[in-house]
């Protein structure tokens, strides 16, 4: 299976990609099956993800992944975010091919270690 259209209109026009200088949370996580890395930063208000922006060192997949997360994430109380599943993702970009399904991983669980490193800050 080749990549979806939107899998390549969200990798040739990624959405909020970049760092965030006054994130109140930052999760990193590695691929352990490529080596790919992903960071995702959050503008937290009232529990609610104001800003989220993502850097990926990966592949295609990785990055069309994380476009679209931080699209579905953007708004979203941290409640409705942590519901987020990695199938959610792969449906909204029109599916990826087999072997790219693990790049899917990488934006849910950056953002879940984000989530919870602001919460761990919280309490
Ligand atoms: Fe590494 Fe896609 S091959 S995240």
């Amino acid at each position: 299976m080749p990549y979806s259209e939107k899998v390549l209109e969200h990798f040739q026009h990624p959405r909020n990609q970049g760092s965030m200088a006054d994130a109140d949370a930052v999760g990193e996580v590695g691929n352990p099956v490529c080596g790919d890395v992903m960071k995702i930063y959050l503008k937290i208000r009232d529990r609610r993800i104001k800003d989220i922006k993502f850097e990926t060192l990966g592949c295609a997949a990785a990055i069309a992944v994380s476009s679209a997360l931080t699209e579905i994430a953007k708004g979203k109380s941290l409640d409705q975010a942590l519901k987020i599943e990695k199938d959610d993702i792969v449906r909204e970009l029109g599916g990826l091919p087999d072997l790219k399904i693990h790049c899917s991983m990488l934006g849910v669980e950056a953002m879940r270690a984000a989530i919870a490193k602001y919460q761990a800050g919280q309490k």
